[in-house]
């Protein structure tokens, strides 16, 4: 289960506690206007913690601004009143917690909550949207609670609150506005173009954009309603309406008056009728957390039902039939260190930052990317800058931006390679990305042991050390020379007997022998994986048509764009030389059971050839199907990678797919499947063992 380890901060006396209110009362204000505070969110609570269990035992010595007696975060004093005051929610960190407090809300009500609604607790900022007779005519943000800032100036920069409803009523929507992680990349782009110090993290970055006024450029942000409700001017069977409402239906108001909801998210909101229904919800949202495009920071579960809620009550900081469901925070403040420039396989010069080391969720991150030159310069990164670090679930971890006010001035500036790190040519900088101007040649090592790594040739027994080995020795400049090695050669190297010469020259003539779409992936051709070399190989059929192909008729292959098309087309022919020689090497560059595309001498013919009809074999028991393999396999597909699945299900027609949509077909999902399994629940799609699998696909198993 989800839980964290988040402790209470330990307050020893009653300076340390004054201290921790200041502590906290500072960054509560930081957090509601938009400052960016010295603590990030899990330190912050801890510190709550800690005041709350201080104050528990010191009744009597509660100073005035403890976040734990009055409605928090109240560090703005605010000229519009909100009708209704907009109140915070408690927190709870563990299933056992949860659990407790549905417990003692049961208590509380007399009975079990009937039911309850389930939703993403969103990380951006709550405001008042006043819609009068259908038009929106102010917005208001949360200030105290009892009063906020008049912001109304935003409108009609925040996507999914629109200036007209779909009926004439007047009402309050409540909601969240955030950035979606696309949107604060942008703001953070203009707003050091107009040179703006970067924003930390999306929430800043809307937080400062709501307020700000009179800004040169207006950048997008997003609203999602999590609430409904009469104002003084509703019309009165409409209030009467609403009061009567459930939320979940309260949801489905909003989203039919035109407001964007949860609904049309990985994430929607959803009503369980358990304390076990909510946990599974809980688990499967915090599964899909690192995937989705806009920043969550627990689950918020409510009592759905209006008469439970009544029941229930609010008190003056929080209403106690709803609770906020904390997940661990995927973002800390630590310092940059140092800026290392590693060279990849294709000749990338990729710039990753050292960190002092930081603990998020539960993993010490030292090293975090800070993706290109161009990226650092956009952020304004320095040395010894105090930094945002995100890190989700799988993904690599990142440096979001500088907390600029941290600053001392003793900072550095980054300082970017004047030639090649790793080899010494120059550099060529003329896209984003930094290249080594030896390119794939620089980091030799590495694009072999890429090229005959398992899901590419696949060459047994020719390991890092070896492929050392031959590049010192001088052997092998490029991949072609690995076919032209002789006995001789190989005999002569040190720690190289009869039989591993024997074995590696057999293990070589069969690499020889592979697929098209192997040779393809080996060759590393930038911007192009395993699936789409295999794409691309099934398409054209033969190295020839590949190269043949311009940028026009490379895109005819599914998930090729105008972007992409060109710089496969470039990579290609540089890769010539290389392709011709390992072609004289007697290495195969056909696909087996393609057949290369009719010449396409009419435009008509690009929407003939659709893509499914070449990039996979007409029928076989997957045709038509999109399908994704998560989790470990079992039974007779435990030996395969993940890329041999994928090879297997093209074979039987289908298109394997990394990632669960809505277009999904299948799910093979094995043991310890985990967001992509929760995803495809939530979505509906359908499920298969790895057992069930196999046997549909028996037919086509190697
Ligand atoms: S309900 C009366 N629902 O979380 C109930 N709040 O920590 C109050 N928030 O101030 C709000 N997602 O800004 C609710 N689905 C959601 C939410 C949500 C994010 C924010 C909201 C609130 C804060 C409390």
């Amino acid at each position: 289960m989800i839980g964290m380890t988040t402790s209470a901060a330990v307050i020893v006396d009653a300076a340390a506690y004054a201290q921790a209110v200041e502590d906290a009362v500072n960054a509560s204000a930081a957090y509601y206007t938009g400052g960016t505070s010295v603590l990030d969110d899990d330190a912050y609570d801890r510190l709550v913690r800690g005041i709350a269990e201080w104050d528990a035992e010191h009744p009597d010595q509660i100073l005035p601004g403890s976040p734990t007696g009055k409605v928090a975060g109240g560090a703005v004093e605010g000229d519009v009143p909100h009708t209704v005051a907009m109140l915070s929610l408690d927190n709870v960190f563990s299933a056992e917690e949860f659990t407790a407090w549905t417990a003692s809300l049961a208590r509380r009500i007399g009975h079990d909550v009937e039911r309850f609604s389930v939703e993403p607790k969103l990380d951006g900022l709550a405001v008042a949207a006043r819609y009068t007779h259908g038009r929106l005519t102010r917005l208001i943000t949360r200030g105290d609670g009892t009063a906020g800032e008049d912001v109304s100036h935003a409108i009609g920069t925040i996507e999914g609150l629109p200036g007209e409803l779909t009926e004439p009523v007047t009402v309050e929507v409540r909601g969240e506005v955030l950035m979606t992680t696309a949107q604060f990349e942008h703001a953070n782009e203009v707003r050091t173009t107009h040179g703006g110090q970067p924003f930390a993290n999306p929430r800043n970055a809307a937080a400062g954009t709501l307020r700000a006024r009179d800004r040169a450029y207006t950048v997008p942000m997003t609203f999602f309603g999590y609430g409904l409700l009469a104002l003084p001017g509703t019309e009165e069977e409409f209030a009467g309406q609403l009061g009567e409402l459930a939320h979940s239906d309260l949801m489905a108001r909003a989203a039919e008056l035109g407001v964007n909801t949860t609904a049309g998210t990985a994430v929607p909101g959803v009503t369980a009728d358990s304390v076990e229904q909510v946990l599974a919800r809980v688990r499967e949202i915090a599964a899909l957390r690192a995937e989705l495009p806009f920043g969550i920071d627990g689950i918020v579960i409510k009592a759905d039902l209006a008469a439970d809620q009544r029941a229930a009550g609010s008190g003056s900081r929080a209403p106690r039939w709803a609770i906020a469901y904390k997940l661990p925070a995927v973002e800390k403040i630590t310092r940059l260190l140092e800026v290392q420039w590693n060279v990849g396989r294709t000749g990338i010069i990729a710039p990753r930052g050292v960190l002092e080391p930081v603990e998020i969720d539960g993993s010490t991150i030292t090293y975090a990317t800070l993706h290109n030159p161009a990226d650092i310069t956009r952020r304004d990164l320095r040395l010894g800058d105090h930094v945002m670090v995100h890190r989700a679930g799988d993904v690599i971890p990142r440096v979001e931006a500088p907390v600029a006010h941290l600053r001392t001035g003793e900072e550095q500036p980054i300082v970017f390679p004047e030639v090649c790190p790793r080899c010494g040519s120059g550099i060529d900088t003329g896209e984003q990305r930094w290249r080594c101007e030896n390119g794939r040649n620089c980091h030799l090592v590495a694009s072999l042991s890429y090229a005959v790594g398992r899901d590419q040739l696949d060459v047994e027994g020719l390991g890092h050390t070896r492929i050392v080995q031959l590049v010192e020795a001088g052997l092998v400049a490029d991949l072609a020379d690995l076919f032209a090695l002789t006995r001789d050669q190989l005999l002569g190297l040190e720690r190289m007997g009869e039989t591993s010469t024997d074995n590696l020259l057999a293990a070589l003539d069969t690499a020889r022998g592979r697929p098209l779409s192997r040779v393809l992936c080996a060759l590393g051709v930038r911007g192009t994986g395993r699936s789409m070399s295999r794409r691309i190989a099934r398409y054209f059929a033969t190295m020839d048509h590949i190269r043949a192909a311009d940028a026009a008729a490379i895109q005819r292959v599914e998930g090729i764009g105008t972007e992409k098309a060109p710089s496969i087309v470039a990579e290609l022919a540089e890769l010539a030389p290389l392709i011709d020689k390992l072609a004289a090497a007697g290495v195969n560059m056909t696909e087996p059971g393609a057949t290369p595309p009719a010449p396409a001498t009419e435009d008509a013919q690009a929407d003939a050839d659709t893509d499914a009809e070449n990039a996979a074999p007409v029928g076989g028991p997957l045709a038509g199907m999109t399908v994704v393999v998560t989790g470990a396999m079992t039974g007779v597909l435990e030996k395969l990678s993940r890329n041999q699945m994928n090879e297997l299900i093209e074979r039987a027609g289908g298109r394997a797919s990394s990632s669960v949509s809505k277009k999904t077909s299948l799910v093979v999902a094995g043991d310890n499947a985990g967001s992509k399994r929760a995803k495809a629940e939530s979505l509906g799609v359908r499920l298969a063992a790895p057992d069930e699998f196999a046997t549909l696909v028996a037919d086509f198993l190697d």
